[in-house]
C-alpha cells in the first residue's frame, strides 16, 4: 500500500502503514471492520446500494422529514438567497438572522429561554460539558451515553464518573462521593442503541437533592416524543428542572446541526466561551431553513409521532412473539439483541440477501458480546414495508443461523 504519489518519505512511513493495515486485517477477522457503503437516493423508506434497491430499517430520519418537500424548498429558497456556506463563524462575519429565528424556535419547542446552535450535535454535546465543567469539577454519566457525551466529558478534564445504565442509585452515591467542586448529571434522554429511556424524574430528583445540575442529551426524542414533539422532558413533565438540554437538527428535523437550550446566561456564556461554538464556520442557510420548516411539520402534524411510536410497538409485539430479545425499547428505535458480532453480522446479511437493510451493530459502539441489529422505524415508512420486515425477522428466526 503506497501514497498516491508513489512516493514513501521513509522506512518509517512504509512500517506506519502496514501497522495500520495489519490492525484493520484483524478487525475483519473479527467481524468487526467498519466499511462506507454508499446509495445514491433520497433519503426515505429505500436505499440503494450497489446499484440493488433495499427496504431500509436503520435510519435516524424518524418523521420521516429528511426528504420532505417542504424542507426541501425551504432550503433551496434559502440557499439562493443566502449562499451554500456561511463562510466565517458566528463571532465574526457569520450569523444570519435565520439562525436567531431557528434558535428561538428551538427555545420555544424545549421551553426554554434560549437557545444556540452548532455545526452538529457532537459539538454540542462536546460545548456543554467542556465549557461549563471545570478539572475540580465531577461528571457522573450514564455508561450507555452517546460517544459524544463520553468524549465531551474526558475533554472537560473533570473528574468523570459512569454508572451502570440507568442505575440511579448509584448514580446519587457517585454524586454524593464527589469532592468539593460543581456536579453534572449527565445522561441520553432516549438511547441510541438501545431505544429506552432515562428515567427523568428520578434523575432529577437525585440531581436536586445532590445539589448537581442535570444536563440531557435529547437528540433522538426531540421531535418524536412528547405532546408537542419537545422530546422526553415534555413526556415525562420535568422540562423545568434541566439545566441545560442538548439535541440535534439531524434527526427527526430532517436536517442537520446541533443545539443548546437553556437559560439565557447559560446562552451567553456559551457564546463567549464554547470554543466548538467560537472556532468553526457558522451553518449555512439552507440546513437552517429545513430545521424551521421541519418545526411547523413537528407541530402541525402530531400524527407522525404517534404513526412512528405505533409501528415500533407493533414490531415489538411481533417480534418478542418470535422470541427475540428487544431490551426495554419503547421508543422507534428497536434493537434486536443477538450477543456475539459474527451472529449479529450473519443475521444483517441474511436480510440483506432478501432485500432488507439492517447493518449489524458491534463493539465498541456496543458492549461486547452484545452486537445486535438496530431496528428504526419512520413514520412514513408504510404498513406493507413494516410486514416485509416482520416476515424477514420470522425467516431469520427460522433460519438456524441464531443458533437455535
Ligand atoms: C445521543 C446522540 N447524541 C448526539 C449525537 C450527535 O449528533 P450529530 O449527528 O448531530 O452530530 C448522536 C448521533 O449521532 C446521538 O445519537
Amino acid at each position: 500500500m503506497l501514497p498516491r504519489s508513489g512516493h514513501l518519505p521513509g522506512a518509517h512511513y512504509a512500517d506506519w502503514l502496514r501497522s495500520l493495515q495489519s490492525q484493520l486485517d484483524q478487525r475483519r477477522a473479527d467481524h468487526l471492520l467498519r466499511e462506507l457503503h454508499p446509495s445514491n437516493v433520497a433519503p426515505g423508506s429505500t436505499i440503494c446500494l450497489d446499484g440493488r434497491e433495499y427496504l431500509q430499517f436503520c435510519s435516524n430520519n424518524y418523521l420521516g422529514l429528511a426528504a420532505d418537500p417542504r424542507l426541501i424548498e425551504a432550503a433551496r429558497e434559502a440557499t439562493s438567497r443566502f449562499g451554500t456556506g456561511s463562510g466565517a463563524s458566528r463571532l465574526v462575519a457569520g450569523s444570519l438572522e435565520i439562525h436567531q429565528r431557528l434558535e428561538a424556535a428551538l427555545a420555544r419547542l424545549k421551553n426554554c429561554e434560549a437557545a444556540l446552535l452548532f455545526p452538529s450535535g457532537y459539538m454540542a454535546n462536546l460545548a456543554a460539558l467542556s465549557t461549563f465543567a471545570s478539572p475540580q469539577d465531577t461528571i457522573v454519566s450514564d455508561k450507555l451515553n452517546h460517544a459524544s457525551l463520553l468524549d465531551a466529558a474526558q475533554h472537560a478534564g473533570a473528574m468523570h464518573r459512569t454508572f451502570p445504565h440507568r442505575r440511579y442509585a448509584r448514580a446519587a452515591e457517585l454524586l454524593a462521593r464527589a469532592p468539593v467542586g460543581r456536579r453534572f448529571l449527565v445522561t441520553d434522554a432516549l438511547f441510541s442503541m438501545d431505544g429506552d429511556v432515562a428515567d427523568l424524574p428520578v434523575a432529577c430528583s437525585l440531581a436536586e437533592q445532590q445539589g448537581a445540575l442535570m444536563v440531557i442529551d435529547d437528540a433522538h426524542g426531540t421531535g418524536v416524543l412528547g405532546a408537542t414533539g419537545a422530546g422526553l422532558a415534555e413526556l415525562q413533565g420535568v422540562e423545568g428542572r434541566i439545566a441545560l438540554t442538548v439535541g440535534t437538527l439531524s434527526k427527526a428535523l430532517g436536517s442537520v446541526g446541533g443545539f443548546i437550550a437553556g437559560p439565557q446566561v447559560v446562552i451567553n456564556t456559551l457564546i463567549n466561551a464554547a470554543r466548538p461554538f467560537i472556532y468553526t464556520t457558522a451553518l449555512p442557510a439552507g440546513p437552517c431553513a429545513a430545521a424551521l420548516a421541519a418545526l411547523e411539520i413537528v407541530a402541525q402534524e402530531p400524527e407522525r409521532r404517534a404513526r412512528v411510536l405505533g409501528l415500533a410497538e407493533r414490531l415489538r409485539q411481533e417480534l418478542r412473539a418470535m422470541e427475540f430479545d428487544c431490551g426495554d425499547s419503547q421508543t422507534p428505535i428497536v434493537p434486536v439483541m443477538l450477543g456475539p458480532a459474527a451472529v449479529a453480522v450473519a443475521a444483517s446479511g441474511f436480510l440483506k440477501e432478501r432485500g432488507l437493510y439492517i447493518p449489524a451493530i458491534r463493539p465498541p459502539t456496543v458492549a461486547p458480546q452484545s452486537a445486535r441489529l438496530r431496528i428504526s422505524l419512520m413514520a412514513t415508512h408504510s404498513d406493507g414495508e413494516l410486514e416485509r420486515l416482520i416476515e424477514g425477522m420470522r425467516q431469520l428466526r427460522g433460519s438456524g443461523l441464531l443458533g437455535r
